[in-house]
């Protein structure tokens, strides 16, 4: 059979890393999971049960509530979050979601609960997990580890192209204090702070194409193959 590694994918909020990610898991036929979704659709819970999120009784007992879920969508290829069997791919990108996620990302009994569905994913390896403490907590012992990053303007003028296709008022200015707020929270909180692994190696995609990225990645995954 045919050997499997596990890949993991961390950096910055809108440098790329689900679309790498995605783009691996097609060409190698991986499992593609976004470890960011499930922090969203967490946070999406908490939000629509008015869950005081810094009362830790109120968080274990919504915890016990939440059943997270990926559907791979055929016609879209590409998997989808479900929060008790609600597709909510969709609504956890909006940016009342992305206001409050670091927040809710940054309290312990969260991360237990969505680090350990990520690793029984792991388990069989064939996968390519993208986010902040994948290389570095979830899988420390992964083949293959990535830390992508991109200049600021650069990922501010992504991220702002892809929200503004689903709402046109929202403003530049909006999405790049969004960007820097959640860097800021991602990289000092307490609990698995987003820093690169030591084994990780950096891919900076700020000048470089899709094609570009996803031929350096590829020659670095097929180094570990064989
Ligand atoms: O990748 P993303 O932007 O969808 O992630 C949303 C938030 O979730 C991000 O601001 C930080 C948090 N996150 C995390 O703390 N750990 C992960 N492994 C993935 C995401």
């Amino acid at each position: 059979m045919a050997k499997k590694i596990i890949i993991t994918i961390d950096g910055w909020s809108s440098c790329g890393k689900s679309t790498l990610a995605k783009q691996l898991a097609k060409k190698l036929g991986y499992v593609y999971v976004d470890s960011g979704a499930m922090y969203r659709a967490i946070t999406l819970y908490f939000l629509r049960n008015h869950i005081d999120w810094t009362d830790t009784k109120q968080v274990e007992d919504a915890l016990k509530e939440i059943h997270l879920d990926f559907h791979f969508n055929e016609k879209a290829q590409s998997s989808e979050m479900f929060l008790n069997d609600e597709n909510v791919e969709y609504v956890i990108r909006d940016l009342v979601v992305a206001e409050k996620v670091s927040d809710v990302a940054a309290i312990r009994e969260v991360r237990t609960f969505a680090v350990a569905q990520q690793q029984k994913m792991g388990r069989k390896k064939g996968i390519v997990m993208d986010g902040r403490d994948i290389g570095t907590v979830v899988f420390p012992k992964a083949e293959l580890k990535i830390f992508m990053t991109a200049d600021n303007a650069v990922r501010v003028e992504r991220r702002f192209k892809e929200l503004y296709e689903k709402n046109p008022n929202i403003t530049i200015e909006e999405v790049k204090s969004n960007l820097e707020m959640r860097d800021y929270i991602d990289s000092h909180r307490e609990v698995s702070p987003l820093r690169q692994a030591e084994d990780a190696l950096i891919l900076d995609n700020t000048n470089i194409t899709q094609e570009q990225q996803l031929h350096k990645a590829m020659g670095w995954v097929e180094e570990r193959l064989h």
